[in-house]
């Protein structure tokens, strides 16, 4: 029984690890989300939410999982190190949009957490 518990454990650990989100935590995730973000980008992340659908440029539609940043220039847009940068920064520092504002309460694990849960929008 407890070496089977163990068992069920190593093996979620270990899917964990090999995907990437070892410590990333989706449900807070969800919260950092909903709370801070869904007014522009929505509840699903299609940028319809009632801020948003008023924009222009209009949030980037999360469900699609297409980026725009490459903050940190090794050619490839929305890695986590440029997500990173785009909520940390905000998008007037990499010439985009001054209403994706810098988000400066969250913490280095909140961005880890939200860019889990932007990663699991998409469809
Ligand atoms: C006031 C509206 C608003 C809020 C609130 C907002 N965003 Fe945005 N966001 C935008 C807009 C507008 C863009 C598009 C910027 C552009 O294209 O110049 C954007 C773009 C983005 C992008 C795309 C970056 C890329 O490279 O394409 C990410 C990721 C993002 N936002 C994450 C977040 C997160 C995480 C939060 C909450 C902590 C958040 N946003 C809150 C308006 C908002």
């Amino acid at each position: 029984m407890i070496r089977n518990l163990i068992a069920v454990a190593a093996a979620a650990t270990l899917a964990a690890v090999l995907s990437g989100t070892a410590w990333a935590d989706v449900a807070a995730g969800k919260t950092i989300f909903e709370t801070n973000c869904a007014t522009c980008h929505g509840m699903t992340g299609k940028g319809d939410g009632p801020v948003g659908m008023a924009l222009n440029p209009k949030p980037r539609d999360l469900s699609v999982g297409d980026f725009k940043f490459d903050t940190d220039k090794d050619g490839e847009t929305g890695t986590d190190a440029d997500i990173k940068a785009v909520v940390q920064q905000g998008g007037a520092a990499f010439g985009g949009s001054a209403l994706m504002a810098p988000w400066v309460t969250l913490s280095d694990e909140d961005i880890a957490n939200v860019t889990a849960y932007i990663r699991s929008l998409k469809q």
